[in-house]
């Protein structure tokens, strides 16, 4: 059976001190039956792996450059993550697709780039409100699942995160039902690309998850963890969703 997956997104947030004082409030906690990531902004990755050292949880990025190396100014490559022990990278979000125009070719040479250093890929997709009201969210997940998996033979490890964009940060949840909806369609397109091995790929929620929602789509037979940003940022709300996780595993 697969491990719930919790994994928190701080975005642009949190100093390397403000990461230390979160860490501390938050450690030592022992959820066994979770795996448990945080995914800090880059200049507090060190400070986080310092921390999360013998704690049980594993440390993820936001985002990377797919080149090793070169002139990239303001970068960060997937060497620089591996140095730091990092396992998971988050790529696609939608805020990184609309307010940095990253396209779905970049999006896959990423994706490539990060399984070939042995970085765990968080891939996001999630159709907004528009495309919702028009009867839109099967194909535009479907495009970008397609679009950044194409030519990728069957990945050794993936997590999809389904993330409506409406959803994000705005305090409005897909409902359970919604959710798993859009996770058995991301389900099923991953059988069509990878047969039987896809069942190791895990396929996240992620659109205002917190304490209070989180036990209902948890629950639904597709939705394999969480991709939490709001609820991620205080100690206590985070470990709450661990235990809910926790309880359900
Ligand atoms: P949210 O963010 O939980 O604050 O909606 C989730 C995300 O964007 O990953």
């Amino acid at each position: 059976m697969k491990k719930i997956l919790i994994v928190g997104n701080w975005k642009m947030n949190k100093t390397p001190s403000e990461t230390e004082a979160f860490l501390k409030a938050l450690l030592p906690i022992d959820f066994p039956s979770v795996e448990s990531v945080i995914c800090p902004p880059f200049t507090a990755l060190v400070i986080a792996q310092q921390h999360l050292r013998y704690s049980g949880f594993l440390l993820g990025a936001q985002n990377m450059n797919a080149h090793d190396s070169g002139a990239f100014t303001g970068e960060i490559s997937p060497l620089m993550l591996r140095e730091l022990n990092v396992s998971y990278v988050i790529l696609g979000h939608s805020e990184r697709r609309t307010l940095f125009a990253e396209k779905d070719e970049d999006i896959r040479l990423k994706l490539i780039s990060a399984l070939e250093h042995g970085l765990i890929p968080i891939l996001c997709v999630g159709e907004t409100l528009e495309e919702r009201e028009k009867g839109l969210t099967e194909e535009v997940i479907t495009k970008q699942v397609h679009a950044a998996l194409r030519d990728v033979p069957c990945p050794s490890s993936l997590v999809i995160a389904y993330e409506p964009v409406w959803a994000i940060g705005t305090g409005k949840t897909a409902t359970s039902a919604e959710a798993e909806e859009v996770h058995t369609k991301i389900h099923t397109l991953l059988q069509g690309l990878y047969g039987m091995q896809s069942a190791f790929i895990r396929i996240l929620y992620g659109g205002s998850m917190n304490p209070q929602n989180a036990e209902a789509l948890l629950q639904e037979k597709h939705i394999d963890g969480g991709l939490i940003g709001g609820a991620s940022l205080k100690a206590e709300s985070f470990r709450e969703l661990l235990t809910i996780a926790q309880r359900l595993s």
